[in-house]
């Protein structure tokens, strides 16, 4: 999959690229029933909410070969291959539950943030892809982006530990006001949200602001987000676990495009 210029061009003004239905009902399904079960391991990958519900579960491509597909698609690698113009490898894998009723709050930050100040990373060479496993409505904790916001650089951020389960470098609310003012067109708010059905892919540029409610719904908001970053830029510091931030720069070699549909179909013959 190639961006087209039409998309390199959105994604340079605006921050971020939708594209619905990246991932067929089949593989997804895959995807969300792997998913659920990895939320449920007692495993020190496996996060969880103040409650004790799952937040999220980091580095499942390394324990799980459904996710080890997912973290190797050519429909997710290669966009982002085209777009640093080199090689990438995995900086990040999470699969963050939004669980139903306790999924908590992501306060506003920029990924880039935590990745140079923990990480020691050069530049804002690396891009989250997000990938949803269920759909995400407008009411059950959708993520939510500032636009343009990815072309000022890093903001000055507060490193909350409190809030939740999770440590963030996170903006203060004049930061976010001033930004959202200024992203707001004539009429209508600075903050967007994109909604989607099961297998959309949403990415977005390192330093882009974003956040996302709590879900106080039943409806839960599973959603991948594969951290890949070019090579050539690959961490410096490592003070955070291995499996939260990678230390394995090895150019990714992308599996086929139907990878998950043939584990699918090879698996449900098995059981048969
Ligand atoms: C993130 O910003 O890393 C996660 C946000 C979310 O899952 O809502
Ligand atoms: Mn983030």
């Amino acid at each position: 999959m190639k961006l087209t210029a039409e998309q390199l061009r959105s994604f340079d003004e605006e921050g971020y690229v939708f594209f619905p239905n990246c991932f067929s009902e089949e593989e997804v399904a895959l995807l969300r029933t792997e998913g659920e079960a990895i939320l449920q391991q007692d495993r020190q990958e496996v996060w969880r909410e103040k409650t004790g519900a799952p937040r999220t579960a980091f580095a499942a491509h390394t324990f799980n070969e459904v996710f080890r597909l997912m973290a190797h698609h050519p429909r997710l690698v290669e966009p982002l291959r085209q777009y640093f113009g080199e090689e990438v490898y995995v900086h990040q894998f999470k699969l963050n539950a939004k669980a139903a009723f306790e999924g908590d709050v992501w306060q506003w930050h920029q990924d880039y943030g935590t990745w140079a100040r923990d990480d020691g990373m050069p530049e804002p060479r690396a891009m989250n892809i997000a990938i949803f496993l269920d759909e995400v409505y407008p009411i059950n904790g959708p993520l939510m982006l500032i636009p343009k916001t990815h072309k000022q650089g890093v903001f000055a951020a507060g490193h909350d530990k409190l809030t939740t389960s999770y440590p963030l470098w996170t903006l203060d609310k004049e930061t976010v006001t001033r930004l959202a003012e200024e992203a707001a067109p004539k009429g209508g708010v600075g903050i967007v949200a994109p909604t989607g059905k099961p297998g959309s892919v949403l990415m977005f540029h390192g330093n882009l602001v974003h956040a996302s409610p709590p879900n106080i719904t039943p409806y839960p908001r599973k959603i991948v987000y594969l951290t890949l970053c070019a090579v050539s830029n690959h961490i410096t510091k490592f003070t955070r676990p291995e499996w939260i931030a990678h230390r394995d720069f090895t150019p990714i070699v992308p599996v086929a495009d139907d990878a998950l549909l043939a584990y699918a179909r090879a698996h449900r013959i098995a059981a048969e």
